[in-house]
């Protein structure tokens, strides 16, 4: 939550730190500021309510448009609404010092007290200007050491944060510091940038360095200097991004959303590239690490979210191939019980962003009580594989929307491999040829049901735009993609929706029903149990009988759903595991022209922020 860039170099900083937000902004857009020390030596700044067109018709006057050190900021209201005056940056020490911010001080209550005492007066009702003012009388009474004065001041915060700040006496020079929220470094030519993610910078370099946890950083345009919050040097861990700037434009397509949606097939192939050696899986990031598989008898798949749902299915996936139990725990109600881990616990998590900070906090909460830890991840440099033991990248691109679509395709990927060599090194499967040629078969038919559905699908949402109220009933694997299904529709459409397994129903769902309630079932293949298929085509009937408006994802060929069927939407066939795959694309191609046809902006739904890093 909250997008930071920072630039220093030769070149005019303004047109830099905007094109950074606009590639940040799917991590808020209730406001967004930039400061510039601009050509005369002065620290200029502006700040709009309202997503980052409004900043950009504030500056039109280019009064900062020759400055070369900057910082921007694009906001996710949490210590105060989004107004201009809780816009970062936050300006201190007679406006020349200025400061942005992504996390919650903590202690900002009991440091704004101290500050009021001193005389401060604040103008925003933010946890950020406090830290800003701390940094300006750090500064006045060291005698003007910009770097001495942040580092008493982060030593000082309680919680998490990311902060930038520059000082109109330092030009040329931005400091930065994380804990607990994200933070890279981005290496040019005469000129370096601090971003929260490598999408901030991509589009000058694809030289990255990480810091880690409590980590300071101070840039010039020909040094990048990082240290531990005693001042200490520390070495950053360096690393080329993998993608560049155009995987992270819309590139003709009308959201981001629909480019994602349509990009699945290529981001599976990816997840799988390398990954597959003859007829079996061997994971290289996994070498020499057979120990996370074999000493355990336990396993725990923690997340939040869409990533939670690939989560459910990666159980079913480890019980039935690697023969070990698999919990899926929400990352936010896992660490704040007393859950029983230990050295015989995997626990594993998945996260898009690497930066979830439900997600991260339970990673070090296992770690903390010795279980051993393994990420899924997405996003290279991030904080949550480097807390881990061990990280499983799924190479799916830059996830922009902030509907995730091509990041959850690619974690039930990486957990189908993951499966496959828990399964392998624990010799738990006799023959894992037909599921490897399953998987390696999948970007095709993801393909084939984009290209066969997306018209069909499109037209059902675009009849049930005034729909209240959509429901979604699967088993087994389809129960993670109903959960996820009305996920998708909720966030996006501002729709009522609920998923719900299949065989719930009459233990209370059943009583929604009523006529003319549409409900997408989604079937299992007759061909792997037709027991489970059969207790599926029971329930389909018997929500029928009550008035529903049935919608069914079914296999190719399967007739057994026509004749209680309204609308029957085909997924090619493919292997018990791999349904889940195919099965959710229409639900997100569905959710996606509801939103539309109801005018509203998929990729930027309102409420949310992409990345959250607070909790
Ligand atoms: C929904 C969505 C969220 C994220 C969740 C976890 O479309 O995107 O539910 O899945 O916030 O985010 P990551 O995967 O970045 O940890």
């Amino acid at each position: 939550m909250c997008g930071i860039v920072g630039y220093v170099g030769p070149r005019p900083s303004q047109d830099i730190l905007l094109a950074g937000l606009a590639r940040l902004e799917y991590r808020g857009y209730d406001s967004a500021g930039v400061a510039v020390i601009d050509g005369e030596g002065a620290l200029g700044m502006r700040k709009k309510a309202g997503k980052l067109a409004a900043l950009r018709d504030s500056l039109s006057d280019a009064a900062l448009a020759d400055g070369t050190t900057g910082i921007g900021h694009t906001r996710w209201a949490t210590h105060g609404g989004p107004t201009d005056e809780n816009a970062h940056p936050h300006l201190a020490d007679d406006d020349k010092l200025a400061l942005i911010h992504n996390g919650i001080i903590e202690n900002f209550s009991a440091l704004r007290d101290e500050l009021l005492a001193d005389g401060v007066t604040f103008r925003s009702e933010t946890d950020t200007e406090v830290a800003a003012a701390l940094l300006g009388r750090e500064y006045r009474s060291n005698g003007g050491d910009l770097q001495g004065a942040f580092r008493a001041v982060v030593n000082r915060l309680e919680g998490a944060f990311t902060l930038l700040a520059m000082h109109q006496d330092h030009p040329g020079l931005v400091v930065g510091a994380r804990r607990n929220s994200p933070l890279v470094i981005g290496l040019g030519e005469g000129e370096n940038f601090l971003g929260s993610d490598v999408a901030a910078f991509v589009e000058h370099t694809r030289k990255a360095l990480a810091i880690g946890q409590d980590q300071i950083v101070a840039i010039t345009p020909e040094a990048v200097t990082v240290t531990d919050f005693a001042g200490s040097p520390v070495e950053a861990e360096p690393f080329d991004v993998s993608w560049d700037a155009a995987a992270a434009e819309k590139g003709g397509w009308s959201s981001f959303m629909a480019k994602e949606v349509a990009e699945q097939p290529e981001a599976v192939a990816n997840t799988l590239r390398g990954r597959i050696q003859g007829d079996q899986v061997v994971i290289p990031e996994l070498d020499g690490l057979d120990d996370l598989f074999l000493g355990i008898n336990r396993i725990i798949i923690t997340a939040c979210g869409t990533a939670a749902y690939s989560a459910l299915v990666g159980k079913y996936a480890i019980e039935q191939w690697a023969r070990v139990p698999v919990d899926v725990e929400l990352a936010h109600e896992f660490r704040y019980r007393d859950p029983v881990i230990g050295d015989d616990t995997l626990v594993v998590s998945i996260s898009q962003s690497g930066e979830t900070m439900d997600t991260l906090m339970a990673v070090k909460y296992a770690r903390e009580r010795g279980a051993r830890t393994l990420s899924i991840c997405n996003t290279q440099g991030a904080t949550i594989p480097r807390e881990s033991d061990a990280v499983v990248y799924t190479h799916a691109g830059p996830e922009v929307a902030v509907a995730s679509t091509k990041a959850f395709s690619a974690q039930i990927t990486a957990l189908l491999l993951l499966a496959l060599h828990a399964g392998r090194v624990r010799g738990s499967m006799t023959d894992a040829s037909v599921d490897v040629a399953e998987l390696s078969a999948l970007p095709e038919k993801i393909a084939q049901v984009l290209e066969t559905e997306n018209d069909h699908v499109s037209q059902l949402a675009g009849w049930m735009a005034d729909t209240r109220s959509v429901l979604f009933l699967g088993r087994h694997v389809g129960y993670p993609i109903a959960l996820e299904g009305a996920l998708k529709l909720k966030e996006i459409s501002y729709i009522h929706a609920e998923g719900f397994a299949a065989g719930e129903l009459k233990h209370g769902p059943i009583a929604l029903i009523e006529p003319g309630q549409p409900v997408f079932v989604l079937v299992p293949s007759p061909r792997h149990s037709a027991l489970v298929h059969s207790k599926v085509v029971s329930n389909i009937q018997e929500i029928r009988a009550r008035g529903a408006r049935v919608i069914v994802v079914a296999e190719e060929g399967d007739a057994a759903v026509l004749p209680f069927a309204d609308e029957v939407i085909r997924i090619p066939l493919a292997g018990p595991m791999f349904e889940p795959l195919l099965a959710v694309v229409p639900l997100q191609i569905f959710a996606m022209a509801l939103a539309t046809a109801k005018g509203l902006d998929v990729d930027q739904p309102r409420n949310l922020a992409k990345s959250v890093t607070v909790e």
